[in-house]
């Protein structure tokens, strides 16, 4: 049998970060926070003084990525976020990101998190994972979430650009943010961090 691939796909701020690392560790497997492919690409071009938006600038920064790139320390925050999503709707771009994150998870099997692992990169996975919870309170916990980093932050522009940022994950025309039609969804809105892992391994249990 091919090594085990866990998809964990979802909205902003719904915890799917920290759910797929405890996945990953419970299970042995290796894990890839795939946004970060994006958000480090999305940074590159910010450097070189280039638009998000451009699709050779963007292209050629997914390409020339490095380990380096993805160890940065500005990947976080509000002009991050927008970046990655900025560069994440090129299609040139998202090709380019493709091959790794399936070496990535054939080599030792893995958990990945994203926005496409279950429905694009990963759609034969065994046990995909849709996270999710509402608005307010992924909202709520991004406000807590850059409050603890020292980043000053106002709850209704933080909601705004949360919702900013699902909205164009989910209209673009090329793998948008969507359950596979096999994922489990796991409505965290009522669970802490805790719950969600307990709920997700007996989802990930009944489906191996
Ligand atoms: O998950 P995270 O919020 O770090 O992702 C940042 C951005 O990268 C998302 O808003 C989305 O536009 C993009 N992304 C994606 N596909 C993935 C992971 C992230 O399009 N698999």
């Amino acid at each position: 049998a091919p090594p085990l691939v866990v998809a964990v796909d979802g909205p902003a701020a719904a915890g799917k970060g920290t759910l797929a690392r405890r996945l990953a560790a419970a299970l042995g497997l290796p894990y890839l926070d795939t946004g970060l492919l994006y958000r480090a690409t999305g940074r590159r071009v910010l450097d070189g003084a280039a638009d998000p938006r451009d699709p050779a600038a963007a292209e050629a920064a997914a390409r020339a990525l490095t380990p380096a790139d993805l160890a940065r320390t500005d990947l976080r925050g509000p002009e991050a976020d927008l970046a990655a999503s900025a560069v994440a709707a090129i299609p040139a771009v998202r090709a380019a990101l493709l091959d790794w994150q399936r070496a990535f998870g054939r080599r030792h099997g893995a958990v990945l998190d994203g926005r496409d692992i279950g429905t694009v990169v990963f759609p034969e996975a065994p046990v995909k994972l849709f996270v999710t919870a509402s608005a307010g309170e992924r909202a709520r916990r991004r406000f807590l979430e850059l409050q603890a980093r020292g980043a000053a932050a106002d709850p209704a522009q933080v909601l705004a650009e949360l919702l900013a940022r699902d909205e164009q994950d989910s209209r673009r025309a090329v793998a948008p943010l969507v359950p596979a039609a096999d994922a489990a969804v796991l409505d965290t809105t009522e669970l802490d961090a805790e719950a969600a892992f307990a709920a997700a391994m007996a989802l990930v249990r009944e489906r191996l």
